[in-house]
């Protein structure tokens, strides 16, 4: 569907892999492998081992695996397709021509062209802002407080105060009306005047994770509305999926993101060390944000402003982040309003403390409740613990739960055998509800054929065995030849996986890395990549490995052929089952 396997293969074989990822994470050589602090969870102690035989990679920390292709779709978030073009350019290897629809052409120019505009316009704004027409700018930052170093990292800029200086600029760059309209930078006038949308504002780049310019924020100098001023969406610029500060902050190998409000914030936190900072681009934060942030971390700090729209934002954000599986934590920035405002005043270190002292959501979410009851009158103090309750009954961990009930009866002296049946009856009802709307899920699932994720049972753990043995100890192949075929195993990678295994084993060449290539979603190369790297950790004595290859030939092979009587229904079928039955008798009879 997409470049020719050689193609692949040859770019993969020209990419050594420690080379690559030496590139990215320091590697230190213990034996046959090389390891080092892994790049995709946050660790103190070497559990990411990269093997130059196997051209692979794999955390035993994390379970992070795979490839070179996998490595760069993990680290920079890259499709298969780009990591294959990154590769291939790294290597010298001439890629053939894309097949590609002229439409899909066409918008990937654009896109392409757009990103090269917002590059020059970054550095035109920036240029503006050292010129003598920069004064206002620049004395604007030094009144914030940046350093001139800060303001380069982030490439700000001041816009200038003409009309169009920006237009013909970019026109005697050779860009025409088509693409200028798509940059979201200028007003076109219905008597064709072009205008630049911004001007007298310092000019905040918006950089992708990938560190490339996607769109704008300026800052009006002295009052003017709006304050602050975003380039509308553009076809590279989807707020919804883009945090400022991201491209910094997911290098920073901090345990957690913190996120703010705006540009500012962002910029005196990066500033000042903290350079875990992120905000969204002048909207509310999304699911599509929170997902986004999932990639990166497990645990979000948020700090927003301690004003009442800050808490609003926060109230909003806590089960967005919630539902995507983040840990949410609120630090507390009172009496400043923004964490600007706060380093200024109390410093880094005051900050760092803050940090320490954050409070969980449920926490922050139990004192805003607090404070909107009048816990002296009895009617308003009952609301108040149903409400708790409620609150309460929603933490599925039964120990989570009985903690925060603890926690809660203490603090307002509730008594605890009383509270905790409340919170638990309310839990009960609850959980029914949720069985029924998940088995309603399951039911939608099953009929309209989607698959779900597949659970780990018993049978999968014992094919997986025998595909990772197949890849550590390749002079058990014949043995397991002899009982197991492909279409022994159910899972559909794993037989796809073995198909190709056996292949390469006949030719007596094991690349696992190539088969990796075969698969294009990073999910599946994690899966793949899982398989093949199991032996890296297990040392097993002979005789142990052989009795449990053959536990695991039976459980596999048992498994196959009960599935395969179900649905036989011809003679041969029958007698060829028979035939495999015997050999699986006679092979147990050996465990004995
Ligand atoms: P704030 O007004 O709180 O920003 O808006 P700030 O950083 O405290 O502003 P100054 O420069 O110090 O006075 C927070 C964020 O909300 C968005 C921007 O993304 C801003 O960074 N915003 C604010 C807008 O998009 N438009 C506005 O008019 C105001
Ligand atoms: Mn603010």
């Amino acid at each position: 569907m997409f470049y020719p396997d050689e193609v692949i293969e040859e770019v993969r074989s020209r990419n050594d892999i420690v080379d690559v990822i030496s590139g990215y994470v320091k590697l230190q050589k213990k034996g046959n492998n090389y390891f080092g602090l892994c790049p995709f969870h946050n660790e103190k102690s070497p559990s990411f081992s990269v093997s130059q035989d196997r051209q692979m990679y794999h955390c035993f920390g994390c379970g992070a695996g795979g490839n070179v292709f996998s490595f760069l779709m993990e680290y920079e978030k890259f499709t298969f397709p780009e990591s294959v073009k990154y590769l291939a350019e790294r290597a010298g290897v001439e890629l053939p021509e894309m097949e590609e629809s002229a439409e899909a052409r066409k918008k990937a120019g654009l896109r392409q062209t757009l990103l090269e505009v917002n590059k020059k316009v970054a550095l035109y704004y920036f240029k503006i802002l050292r010129s003598e027409q920069g004064e206002l700018g620049r004395r604007y930052f030094d009144k914030r407080a940046l350093l001139w170093d800060t303001v380069k990292a982030f490439g700000l800029g001041y816009s200038g105060q003409y009309k169009d200086d920006l237009y013909q600029y970019l026109k005697s760059e050779g860009y025409n009306d088509e693409v200028l309209k798509k940059t979201g930078l200028f007003n076109y006038s219905d008597r064709g005047e072009v205008y630049n949308k911004f001007f007298n504002r310092v000019m905040f780049p918006i950089f992708d994770v990938r560190g490339q310019v996607i769109g704008f924020g300026g800052r009006v100098m002295g009052e003017g509305e709006p304050k602050y001023l975003n380039s509308p969406e553009t076809e590279v610029f989807d707020k919804g999926r883009n945090l400022f500060g991201l491209n910094f902050a997911r290098n920073s190998r901090k345990s957690h993101l913190i996120i703010c409000e705006g540009y500012m914030d962002v910029i005196a936190l990066h500033q000042a060390g903290f350079n875990q900072a992120v905000a969204s681009l002048g909207t509310a934060l999304t699911t599509g944000h929170a997902s986004l942030l999932k990639r990166y971390t497990t645990d979000v700090y948020l700090c927003y402003d301690s004003d009442g729209a800050g808490v609003k934002a926060a109230l909003r954000a806590i089960p967005l982040l919630k539902a995507a599986g983040l840990h949410v934590k609120v630090i507390n920035m009172r009496p400043y309003k923004d964490p600007d405002e706060f380093i200024k005043n109390l410093g880094e270190e005051e900050f760092q403390k803050r940090i320490d002292e954050a409070v969980t959501s449920f926490q922050y979410e139990v004192g805003i409740l607090e404070s909107r009851y009048d816990l002296n009158e009895p009617e308003s103090q009952t609301e108040f613990y149903k409400e708790l309750a409620k609150r309460l009954s929603e933490f599925n961990e039964p120990l989570e739960r009985d903690t925060y009930i603890k926690a809660i009866c203490k603090k307002y002296s509730i008594d605890y055998n009383y509270f905790r049946t409340m919170v638990n009856d309310l839990g009960e009802k609850l959980y029914v509800t949720r069985m029924q709307e998940e088995e309603k899920l399951q039911e939608e699932i099953r009929t309209s054929g989607t698959g779900l994720r597949k659970k780990d049972t018993g049978i999968r753990i014992a094919q997986r065995i025998l595909l990772t043995w197949l890849i550590g100890s390749p002079e058990s192949f014949e043995k397991i030849r002899s009982y197991i075929t492909p279409v022994d195993f159910s899972d559909d990678l794993y037989r796809d996986v073995c198909e190709k295994l056996y292949a390469q084993l006949e030719r007596g060449v094991v690349q696992p890395a190539s088969i990796i290539s075969l698969y294009e979603t990073e999910e599946e190369h994690k899966e793949v990549a899982a398989l093949f790297s199991e032996e890296l950790s297990s040392e097993m004595k002979k005789k142990d490995k052989e009795r449990a290859i053959t536990e695991a030939i039976i459980q596999v092979k048992n498994h196959s052929v009960e599935e395969r009587s179900r649905s036989a229904d011809s003679i041969v079928q029958l007698q060829e089952l028979a035939k495999e039955k015997k050999m699986l008798t006679q092979l147990m009879e050996t465990l004995n």
